[in-house]
């Protein structure tokens, strides 16, 4: 782990010696790993291999280059500088990571990436951890190893519908972010839950009995952010949830 990343996470981490798996560190609280947080990680663990063929074999057929478009407009609203230290929650195989914009210098970036799914970091890691400053946590969301003001930029893609604990999630993006980040949440509508993972062969045992209700995701956003927004994207089948970090928190 690059020294910088290091000085970041909180003194219980720093303490003790975190293993490392596949240049992956592993921090995986089994307080968060029940219910939901379970089920999906061993979805993810077990779609890790495929997820990324999926989406641009069967993806492209479906959606033609819609998806492509779609995260590169999620990405195009993270405040990206160079140099800048990067906290990418849920990063999954790092498909965001191919659209950071072209004007940003990627390799400046000090980028962490952590998800509950060591399948789908090492996917990750294979794919981005030669060509970018990367870092990999195998961690849940709902609590950071780090400390307080630690990042420039924080975003999150396509997992906190069904996390344990979504309001634990969106306090502890906050919490690392520095004073006045804008944060990025975005994920599936319950259109798209319902018409395709309830639907598809690949996932619909794992959504069977799940309603995903984007007003109580709504609700979960503290009180003490600014200029928050919510907007649909991909006809209605998207939402990017973007609200600002105080100065003084
Ligand atoms: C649909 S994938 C999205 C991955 C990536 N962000 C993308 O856009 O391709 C959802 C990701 O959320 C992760 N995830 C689910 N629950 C989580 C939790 N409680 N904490 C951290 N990551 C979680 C999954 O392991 C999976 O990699």
């Amino acid at each position: 782990m690059e020294n910088e990343i290091y000085s970041l996470l909180k003194n219980e981490f720093k303490q003790k010696e975190i293993p490392v798996k596949d240049g992956i560190s592993l921090i995986l609280n089994d307080k968060f790993l029940r219910d939901d947080n379970k089920k999906f990680m061993d979805m993810y663990n077990w779609m890790s291999h495929g997820y990324d063929l999926v989406e641009s074999v069967v993806g492209k057929i479906k959606y033609g280059d819609m998806i492509n478009r779609h995260r590169s407009a999620m990405m195009s609203q993270v405040e990206w500088k160079d140099n800048s230290t990067v906290l990418y929650v849920s990063i999954g195989t790092g498909k965001n990571l191919d659209f950071i914009p072209k004007s940003i210098n990627a390799k400046s970036l000090k980028i962490v990436g952590l998800d509950i799914s060591f399948g789908m970091l090492k996917q990750c890691n294979k794919k981005h951890g030669r060509d970018l400053n990367l870092s990999l946590f195998n961690c849940a969301a709902e609590g950071l190893p780090f400390i307080d003001n630690a990042f420039d930029i924080v975003f999150h893609v396509g997992g906190i519908n069904f996390f344990l604990d979504k309001g634990a999630a969106m306090k502890e993006m906050i919490r690392v972010a520095k004073p006045n980040t804008k944060i990025l949440i975005a994920d599936e509508t319950s259109d798209y839950v319902d018409s395709q993972y309830k639907k598809s062969r690949l996932s619909k045992q794992y959504f069977e009995n799940k309603h995903f209700d984007l007003s109580e995701l709504e609700a979960c956003v503290p009180e003490n952010v600014r200029d928050k927004k919510l907007e649909l994207i991909w006809d209605n089948q998207f939402y990017i949830l973007t609200f600002r970090k105080l100065a003084s928190q």
